[in-house]
C-alpha cells in the first residue's frame, strides 16, 4: 500500500501544480481526494488488515491526504490571486493619458531680459512705472518738447488710432516710454528715481532688426545737483551688472527733444566693437516746465532703450523675428 501512496501523492501533485485556474483545481480535488479517488479506495481496504498493519496504513493514508490537501490550498491561493490580478489588470482604466513625461514652459527670452532689468534697477534703488500704450499726443510729444510740426517728429514713425481722447486730442499708440517720464513726474514730487519697461509702437517695416511692437526702458531721474556724471556712472554701472564687468560703455553726442544735452550711448565687450544700446540726456527745462518742476531747483537724467535689441544682443539672436513666430525650437533654447 505504501508504493501505491507514493505515487498516488506524487501524480496529485504534479497535478495540481500543473493546474492553471480555480476550476481546473477543483476538479482535479475531486478526483484524486473525492468518493471515487483511488484514495477512498484504499481505505476501504484497511478493514481487512491485521490490527498493527492497519494502524500504520492508516497513519500513512492521512499523511498523503493531508499534504494533498495542503497543495492544493497553497496552489488555490496562488491562482485566486493571479486570477484576481489579471482581471484587475484588464479592467483597469488610463485616465492619465501621458505618454511623454510632461514638458515644462518657461517665460520668454523678452520677458526674462524685462525681468532681469528690472532687478538691476531696483537693486540701484530704483521704483517701476508703468504707463499707458495707447496715449495723447501731448504725453507722447508735446510734454516732451517735440511739438507739432516739429522737424523731430520724424524721428518716430507713429501709428495713430482713429478716436481722439475726450478733450479732442488725437491718440496713437507710443511709439516709446518716454510718455511715462510726464505721468511719473505729474504724480510724484522729486526726488524721482523710476524705470519704466514696457510696450511700443512703431510704424516699421519688419525686418532683421525692426519690429512694429517692441519693448523699451526708460529711466528718469529728479534731484538736485543730478549732472552729466551721474549719467554717465548709471549707464556704467548698469553696463556691468548687466552684461559683466569686463564690459565697457560710452557716450556720444546725439540729439534728442527732451533731453540738452543728448547722448546716444554704446557697450563695448572686451576686445569687441562698440554696439549702440540707446539714447539718454539731461532732461530739457522745457519737459519740466511742462510738467510744473522748476529747471531752477531741480535736474535729472534719463535714458531709453529697446528691450529686444538688448536680448538680441545678449544672446546673440541674428533676427529680432525670431521673438515673435513663437517656434518653440527657438524659445527653448533659453
Ligand atoms: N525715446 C527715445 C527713443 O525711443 C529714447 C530715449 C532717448 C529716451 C533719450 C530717453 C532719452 O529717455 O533721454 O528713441
Amino acid at each position: 500500500m505504501n508504493d501505491q501512496l507514493v505515487a498516488i501523492q506524487a501524480d496529485a501533485l504534479a497535478r495540481i501544480q500543473a493546474a492553471s485556474s480555480v476550476d481546473e483545481l477543483t476538479a482535479i480535488g475531486q478526483e484524486v481526494l473525492g468518493k471515487r479517488s483511488d484514495l477512498v479506495g484504499l481505505r476501504k481496504q484497511l478493514g481487512g488488515l491485521d490490527e498493527a498493519t492497519r494502524k500504520a496504513a492508516g497513519e500513512a493514508l492521512n499523511a498523503t491526504t493531508q499534504a494533498i490537501k495542503a497543495a492544493m490550498a497553497d496552489r488555490e491561493g496562488g491562482l485566486a490571486g493571479a486570477e484576481r490580478t489579471a482581471r484587475y489588470e484588464a479592467e483597469r482604466l488610463d485616465l492619465t493619458e501621458v505618454v511623454d513625461p510632461p514638458s515644462v514652459g518657461h517665460l520668454h527670452i523678452v520677458t526674462q531680459t524685462w525681468q532681469a532689468l528690472e532687478d538691476i534697477f531696483v537693486g540701484m534703488g530704483y521704483g517701476v512705472a508703468e504707463g499707458p500704450e495707447i496715449e495723447t499726443d501731448w504725453y507722447n510729444f508735446e510734454a516732451l518738447n517735440i511739438p507739432d510740426s516739429h522737424p523731430a517728429r520724424s524721428m518716430w514713425d507713429t501709428l495713430w488710432v482713429d478716436t481722439d481722447d475726450a478733450d479732442g486730442h488725437p491718440m496713437l499708440l507710443r511709439t516709446h516710454t518716454s510718455n511715462v517720464q510726464i505721468h511719473v513726474m505729474q504724480a510724484q514730487e522729486p526726488p524721482i528715481y523710476v524705470v519704466a519697461p514696457g510696450r511700443t509702437y512703431r510704424r516699421d517695416t519688419t525686418d532683421a532688426t525692426h519690429l512694429p511692437v517692441f519693448h523699451q526702458i526708460e529711466g528718469l531721474v529728479v534731484d538736485k545737483g543730478i549732472t552729466m556724471a551721474d549719467l554717465a556712472g548709471t549707464i556704467q554701472a548698469f553696463t556691468q551688472a548687466y552684461f559683466g564687468q569686463e564690459f565697457e560703455s560710452r557716450l556720444r553726442p546725439s540729439y534728442f527733444p527732451f533731453t540738452e544735452p543728448s547722448a546716444e550711448f554704446d557697450i563695448r565687450p572686451p576686445g569687441g566693437d562698440w554696439l549702440e544700446l540707446g539714447g539718454c540726456g539731461m532732461v530739457h527745462p522745457n519737459v519740466f516746465r511742462h510738467v510744473g518742476i522748476d529747471p531752477e531747483e531741480w535736474t535729472g537724467f534719463a535714458f531709453g532703450f529697446g528691450i529686444d535689441r538688448l536680448a538680441k544682443v545678449r544672446y546673440a539672436v541674428d533676427d529680432l523675428r525670431e521673438f515673435v513666430t513663437s517656434d518653440v525650437r527657438f524659445l527653448e533654447q533659453f
